[in-house]
């Protein structure tokens, strides 16, 4: 009877945060904005009914320029077998891609997506990236993961962040939109579904 009684106290203290707690819903608009089936679902995910989240919808583009004028990723390292292996295994490279609000080279900059990735899949041309996604404003977007490099499609997954990203947690898809077959050139449409808390409100540095 009594330990009733106390799951029954528990439960409406549990009950009762999860109903007076309120979510911010804030979405970032930026043009050829599109509703992707999965944008509901991961509107209403909740991950922490108890703390003051914060979500944004980003959408955006990356030009990965392989080859001529503004190339943007760079060789590092290689393994013993990266020429041999045809999924060019253990070979390092470092990016600094232009993300640009629409898909055009000269739409409206947006930032800057910025780290490292390696060929760590022995059998298909994979990676496994650690990238810096910055925006204009300073603030960042950390994303892990793993893509197929010819794939039309993957997903990353959004490990934190800082300023309007602070303790960022979430989902990032990537959709090839071109890909030069001649220069591997491509542009690349990017949406995150971004869980954060509310910033600290203190000026970036
Ligand atoms: C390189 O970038 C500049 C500035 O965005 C652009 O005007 C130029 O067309 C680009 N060149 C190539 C080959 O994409």
């Amino acid at each position: 009877m009594e330990n009733t009684l106390k799951i029954f106290i528990l439960y409406s203290m549990v009950m009762a945060t999860l109903l007076t707690h309120t979510h911010a819903r804030n979405t970032i608009s930026m043009p050829t904005e599109t509703t992707l089936p999965e944008e509901e679902y991961f509107k209403n995910l909740i991950i922490n009914p108890l703390g003051e989240e914060k979500f944004t919808k980003l959408h955006f583009y990356i030009h990965d320029f392989v080859h001529g004028e503004n190339q943007s990723v760079y060789n590092v390292a290689e393994s013993s077998i990266t020429t041999d292996s045809g999924a060019l295994f253990g070979r390092v490279q470092v990016v600094d891609h232009l993300i640009t609000a629409g898909p055009e080279l000269d739409s409206e900059k947006v930032g800057r997506v910025q780290g490292i990735h390696v060929m760590a899949d022995l059998h298909e041309a994979a990676l496994g990236a650690n990238w810096n996604f910055l925006f204009n404003d300073g603030s960042t977007i950390t994303v892990l993961g793993r893509l197929v490099a010819f794939a039309k499609e993957g997903e990353l997954t959004i490990v934190g962040g800082t300023g309007e990203y602070l303790m960022a947690r979430g989902i990032a898809f990537k959709r090839t939109l071109v890909m030069d077959p001649d220069t591997w050139n491509s542009i690349m449409e990017y949406t995150m579904y971004v869980y954060s808390s509310k910033p600290m409100g203190l000026p970036i540095v």
